[in-house]
């Protein structure tokens, strides 16, 4: 049996590196408890953090979002992120972080005042999604959204993700494209959803009900930079049903076409152009960037 590549791997936890299989955290913290905490997922390409900036802001805005003081300065995410980056090979990475509220031996619902928050790291191998299902596209199934109603907040807390994950699963679906109640299109379990009809790339606007996906703003520039239509606004599920292309995007995933919603081609079962122009100009963007670093 080979050795699982994860005892090898060095985590940052509360300020200090170790092996992976070393870091332990408290039976007693508030994320293990209550799923008290947020995340954030950064991808690492050419040993470069890709939008550190925007997703640095991101955490920040969760942080804030759930009263959870920001442990560490701007420069010390970034060293902390750096150092976690050179200690392993691999040239495209993602890291995963988290912070949570911290340790409180007295469970409580109420948090104690001046807890140390936890704060730990790690990166993994960032695999680009395998060529069969880019050019194929995946199969999408809809779901109601039964999250809560603050989605714009990079919570831990995924239960509600998980079990739509595993609903998607039980129909043979890759993946769901979620509902809210008032019959609009939120995103996707764990990315941002996008249609195109007549060559207008559609994306419902930030709000509660979805997170403020990084992919999804490059998308957007790219979009505007070539020209190429895209409006913010509402989508409902029978617009969906009729779109020309449906893609779904992520910091791991980038934008990935839907092919199949609800067991029906979306268009005409192939990726589409308009997914071809916005996937061809974000590789170029990502060489661009890999190019321009140090
Ligand atoms: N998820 N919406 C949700 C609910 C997400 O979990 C994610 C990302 C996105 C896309 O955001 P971004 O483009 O910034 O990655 C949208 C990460 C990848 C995760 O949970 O692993």
């Amino acid at each position: 049996m080979n050795p699982s590549p994860h005892t090898e791997q060095t985590v940052y936890l509360n300020s200090k590196f170790m092996p992976m299989n070393d870091s332990k955290i408290s039976t007693q913290d508030r994320g293990f408890l209550f799923g008290d905490g947020v995340y954030e997922v950064i991808p690492v390409y050419n040993g470069q953090l890709f939008r550190f900036k925007e997703h640095l802001q991101r955490l920040k805005n969760s942080l804030a979002a759930v009263s959870i003081s920001n442990p560490l300065t701007d420069s010390e995410w970034l060293s902390l992120l750096n150092t976690l980056i050179e200690k392993h090979p691999w040239q495209n990475q993602y890291i995963y972080l988290q912070v949570t509220r911290g340790i409180q031996m007295q469970r409580d619902h109420l948090p104690a005042e001046n807890l140390t928050p936890t704060v730990y790291a790690y990166t993994n191998p960032l695999k680009l999604v395998a060529a069969h299902i880019i050019e194929n596209g995946i199969n999408v199934i809809t779901l109601e959204d039964i999250r809560w109603l603050k989605c714009d907040i990079k919570a831990i807390t995924l239960l509600p993700n998980v079990m739509m994950k595993l609903a998607a699963k039980a129909q043979n679906a890759d993946d769901a494209i979620l509902v809210s109640r008032e019959g609009l299109i939120t995103e996707g379990t764990a990315s941002n959803a996008f249609m195109v009809k007549d060559g207008t790339i559609f994306t419902p606007p930030i709000s509660h009900q979805l997170l403020p996906g990084i992919t999804r703003e490059v998308i957007e520039r790219i979009a505007s930079a070539h020209n190429i239509p895209l409006i913010e606004q509402d989508i409902t599920e029978a617009m969906l049903n009729e779109a020309d292309e449906i893609w779904l995007s992520s910091s791991t995933k980038e934008a990935l076409s839907v092919t199949t919603l609800n067991g029906h081609a979306v268009g005409t079962g192939k990726p589409g152009a308009i997914w071809k122009k916005i996937n061809t100009y974000y590789q170029a963007y990502k060489q661009d960037f890999i190019k321009k670093q140090p």
